[in-house]
């Protein structure tokens, strides 16, 4: 690693740490407040279930939705990236777990196990990098997904982290469709 690069990821680190209480923005990517997610205030706590209309999603594009403090990504996807999440061996992943709260146990984290509905279109995870809490940026990224820019780390079309320091797929919270345009979170 060169100086210059050395530097920056103290300079990174440093402004996460000093920052992660205030919640501004560094570095370009949001940083999400260590204290709201810990002490989350008695009207966040309130809202334990809340309905998001999705009627406006239009496919390829994402709506970011805050719950419980923080944010959650509900993607509507193509059909090409629904293809290339679904082509993937899980043998090959990082982490091979599914991570999603509606699942019990610990299941395989194909796309079939982590996106909603039989046709996958829509995938609902929350937004915080499984590192150390950044905002994963959209449509980034050397798998067509998700990027973190505070470390490099790279999450594919299903969520699935597939090359950085982050240990876990981005996690699916319990979730569902109340009808065609209503998603209930919690
Ligand atoms: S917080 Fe470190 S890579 Fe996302």
């Amino acid at each position: 690693m060169s100086h210059a690069e050395d530097h920056e990821g103290t300079r990174r680190d440093f402004l996460y740490y000093a920052t992660a209480g205030a919640g501004v923005v560094a570095t370009g990517a949001a940083v999400w407040p260590l204290v709201n997610q810990m002490n989350p205030s008695a009207d966040v706590q309130a809202l334990s279930s809340i309905r998001v209309d999705i009627s406006g999603v239009s496919e390829g594009t994402q709506l970011t939705v805050k719950w419980l403090g923080k944010p959650v990504f509900i993607r509507r996807r193509t059909a090409d990236e629904i293809e290339a999440a679904r082509a993937v061996d899980v043998a090959d992943l990082p982490d091979p777990i599914a991570r999603n709260d509606n699942i019990p146990g610990e299941v395989p984290a194909t796309d079939e196990n982590r996106a909603f509905g039989e046709s996958g279109e829509w995938l609902v995870q929350m937004g915080v990098c499984t590192h150390l809490g950044c905002v994963p940026l959209g449509t980034a990224g050397d798998f067509g997904g998700w990027f973190c820019p505070c470390h490099g780390s790279h999450y594919d079309t299903s969520g699935r982290i597939r090359k950085g320091p982050a240990p876990e797929n981005l996690p699916v919270p319990v979730a569902e469709f109340v009808d065609d345009a209503t998603i209930k979170l919690g």
